[in-house]
């Protein structure tokens, strides 16, 4: 018989529910399940759900709760199995920061090393930007196919590069939307369950998570990584997945390119051997903890080699061609990232108001310019412009002179460079000293 009421199955009406969360009392996992599935079947509405989000928000939950919510949320929708996809499948998640394309060139990478890469991204929102709108910068690439079609191309190639379908998880389609628009995102249980449930449906055996930390990133100060990084974790292998998290510092933004295709044209640029130092870092770290969760090396500096062999062999460019082909690209673009950048934009220099050293470069005020100017979005709702963007022309610890090139933004009209030139130039710290160099990994946790 059809289910008719998820709300029958509590033993107490909804108000009591959040009531529980608001007085700081913990819910049981089967009464978490009961509420979420009401809610994606709509019985329970969105001002009772915003009113438990934000009770969550400062009530926390104990991990056990968040492990029963994350369940309930990847129960939500399907569960893709891919037991019939040979090897470890493993996948990476980075809660997102400024200019980071790492994504891009990690899962080809990795599938040309032999770790199957199931991966489902997002969209940009806010001063951060998504992997889907980089890969969307790719004339007629398509990151919308079936489940079965998710399963076949992984099968064949090793990885499919995805957007979240309206089966996987749609609670937490409809809860994120939600916690947007309600102060409601920045709750380390709901964090938890939104990155998990989504994961955990795609079938993977392994995670490996970039927890971003500083100005540009979700999360502020490290302290607050970290608690997201052991909840991550720890829900994660309760639910029976090998997970290490990267506490990885976002103050400046990611390489040098902040926008659609000329970030997807650098991340490129790594499988070539190319592009800028913090990228390949960022890269290579997490590539070779992937490719030790997914069985093909046993240590770091194994596989390090590996990745240094899928770049020098050209694997790793075969991988992604294989990839763009497979989603209605033209593979060429891989060989040649800069048949990647199209004309019909202006190019206007941001240039360095006294000489001295590039200390700090803001990624938070550079990833609003970039919103400003087109490339990213504030409402979910909104387009993005592929071809607009910010080149870095210097990095924290390089040497400028009066009048040099900071940065160069590229817009459709002068007009738009004009009005964010000078929080651009202010996003650039410029001291008299030779800064810190400071580390890109922070903190490594697998337990
Ligand atoms: N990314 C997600 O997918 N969910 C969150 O809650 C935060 C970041």
């Amino acid at each position: 018989m059809a289910k008719t009421s998820y709300l029958s199955e509590l033993p107490f009406t909804v108000p009591q529910l959040i009531a529980q969360k608001r007085d700081g009392l913990a819910i049981d996992a089967d009464h978490l399940r009961s509420f979420v599935n009401a809610y994606v079947a709509e019985e329970v509405t969105d001002y009772q759900m915003a009113a438990f989000a934000m009770a969550t928000y400062f009530q926390g939950m104990r991990p056990a709760e968040t492990a029963a919510l994350t369940l309930a949320m990847r129960d939500s929708g399907r569960v893709i199995d891919l037991s019939g996809v040979e090897g470890i499948k493993v996948d990476k998640h980075s809660t997102g920061g400024v200019g980071d394309k790492v994504s891009i060139c990690l899962a080809p990478i990795v599938a040309a090393c032999g770790v199957p890469v199931p991966m489902i991204s997002g969209r940009g929102l806010g001063h951060t930007g998504g992997t889907l709108d980089k890969l969307e910068a790719i004339e007629g690439f398509r990151v919308d196919g079936s489940v079965k079609r998710f399963r076949k191309q992984l099968s064949k190639i090793g990885c499919s590069l995805f957007g979240q379908t309206g089966e996987i998880a749609p609670a937490d389609r409809k809860l994120y939307a939600l916690r947007d628009v309600t102060a409601t995102v920045e709750s380390i249980p709901l964090i938890t369950a939104s990155i998990l449930s989504k994961k955990l449906a795609e079938g993977i055996d392994a995670l490996v998570l970039d927890v971003k930390v500083g100005r540009g990133a979700f999360m502020k100060d490290q302290e607050s990584a970290r608690a997201l990084a052991k909840s991550i974790v720890r829900v994660g292998k309760l639910a029976g997945k090998k997970v290490t998290a990267f506490l990885t510092r976002m103050d400046a933004p990611l390489g040098n390119t902040i926008g659609n295709a000329i970030e997807t044209a650098e991340a490129f640029d790594v499988l070539h051997g190319e592009g800028p130092e913090d990228l390949i870092e960022c890269t290579t770290l997490l590539a070779e903890e992937m490719l030790r969760l997914g069985g093909v090396a046993k240590t770091a500096a194994q596989a390090r080699k590996l990745v240094q062999e899928a770049i020098a062999s050209g694997a790793a460019v075969e991988k992604m061609q294989q990839i763009v082909a497979a989603q209605g690209g033209d593979p060429k673009v891989v060989a040649k990232p800069s048949k990647l950048i199209r004309g019909g934009t202006k190019r206007v220099p941001v240039l360095a108001a006294k000489s001295g050293f590039v200390g700090d470069i803001d990624a938070l005020a550079l990833g609003y310019v970039g919103v400003k100017i087109g490339a990213g979005r504030t409402r979910s709702d909104q387009s993005v412009d592929p071809d607009v963007g910010i080149v870095l022309k210097a990095k924290p610890g390089d040497a400028v002179e009066e009048g040099q090139p900071l940065a160069e933004l590229i817009v459709r009209k002068k007009k738009h460079a004009a009005a964010v030139m000078d929080e651009t130039v202010n996003a650039f710290t410029l001291s008299a000293r030779k800064p810190k160099e400071s580390p890109l990994r922070l903190e490594t946790i697998r337990r």
